[in-house]
């Protein structure tokens, strides 16, 4: 793996491959596996700050959901695994991106045998303490909003993410970072983040259900925002709602919370970040230096 001026930078060339850390360009899966044929398995991304895994429990719970979701057993010890593997890469800022697998059968069937052995495998890559240099070195940006095509299994973080692809480069064309997801006249989500509104002091997000990601951000909003006694609903929102918020965010393991500013070319009230946003921001950061310092 390169950095930025194409300086290498070793030690993210190890990866986790069922049970072993080697070499990156060591790594070899087969053809037959079904995550690569079918899109058949599942996966993490969960951010390390100076060697330490944040809201690494609730990741791992949710890793746990989504094999369950599928059926795919395993007796893996995650934590030791995700320690080792940023041990491995020296610590320090990561993002560590978890895939498993159904494994692999001896031809191509969309039916499988339900012994089949899953395939690991576990990577990382350098991140940006995001919480490090405060929130106004936090930049807003612009999003659209666009139909959601996905599966209505979207609580399960599945591998096949062609539909978030797509919007995502649909936003990218008009300029924007993020896809907001709507259906039937209802928002969902963002194709990787979850959504948020305020409206008169109240934060609003939409329903935890299977047609969203539970995200482990989005609980962790939640549940700052009622230790601080903010009111934060779950409700149904509608397109023409979120244009006259007062604040609009997004939410993700490796973005925090981020303001968006404008959606589909509209400002967002003054298109200025929230007074709220960064209160919440501000938690975020006690939270994760409590984490990092004990
Ligand atoms: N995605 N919704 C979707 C569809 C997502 O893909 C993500 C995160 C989230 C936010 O979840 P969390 O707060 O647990 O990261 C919501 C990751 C970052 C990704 O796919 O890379």
């Amino acid at each position: 793996m390169f950095g930025a001026k194409g300086i290498k930078i070793p030690a993210m060339d190890i990866v986790h491959l069922n049970g072993q850390l080697l070499a990156a360009d060591k790594a070899k899966i087969s053809v037959f596996d079904r995550g690569f044929l079918f899109g058949d398995s599942i996966y993490e991304v969960i951010p390390f700050y100076q060697g330490k895994g944040f809201r690494l429990i609730e990741h791992i719970q949710r890793l746990e959901h989504s094999l369950r979701a599928i059926q795919i057993r395993t007796d893996i010890d995650w934590q030791l695994l995700l320690d080792n593997l940023v041990t491995a890469n020296g610590g320090g800022n990561l993002s560590v991106y978890l895939q498993v697998s159904r494994g692999a059968s001896e031809e191509r069937s969309h039916q499988y045998d339900a012994d089949l052995t899953p395939t690991v495998f576990a990577c990382c890559k350098p991140i940006k303490d995001i919480y490090a240099d405060g929130a106004d070195s936090v930049e807003g940006i612009a999003a659209i909003v666009t139909a959601d095509l996905r599966w209505r299994r979207c609580d399960i973080k599945a591998t096949g993410l062609l539909p978030n692809i797509l919007v995502l480069q649909q936003a990218r064309q008009a300029g924007a970072a993020e896809a907001i997801l709507i259906r039937d006249g209802i928002l969902t989500e963002g194709a990787s983040s979850n959504l948020f509104m305020v409206e008169n002091g109240v934060i609003y997000t939409p329903k935890s259900s299977s047609e969203i990601l539970g995200g482990v951000t989005r609980e962790l909003l939640l549940q700052l925002a009622d230790e601080q006694g903010i009111p934060c609903l779950q409700v149904d929102i509608e397109y023409s709602r979120l244009l006259t918020a007062d604040e609009v965010w997004i939410s993700s393991s490796t973005r925090a919370i981020v303001p968006v500013l404008s959606i589909d070319g509209q400002k967002i009230a003054d298109g200025n970040k929230g007074r709220l946003w960064q209160q919440m921001f501000e938690r975020f950061i006690q939270l994760q230096h409590r984490m990092m310092h004990g």
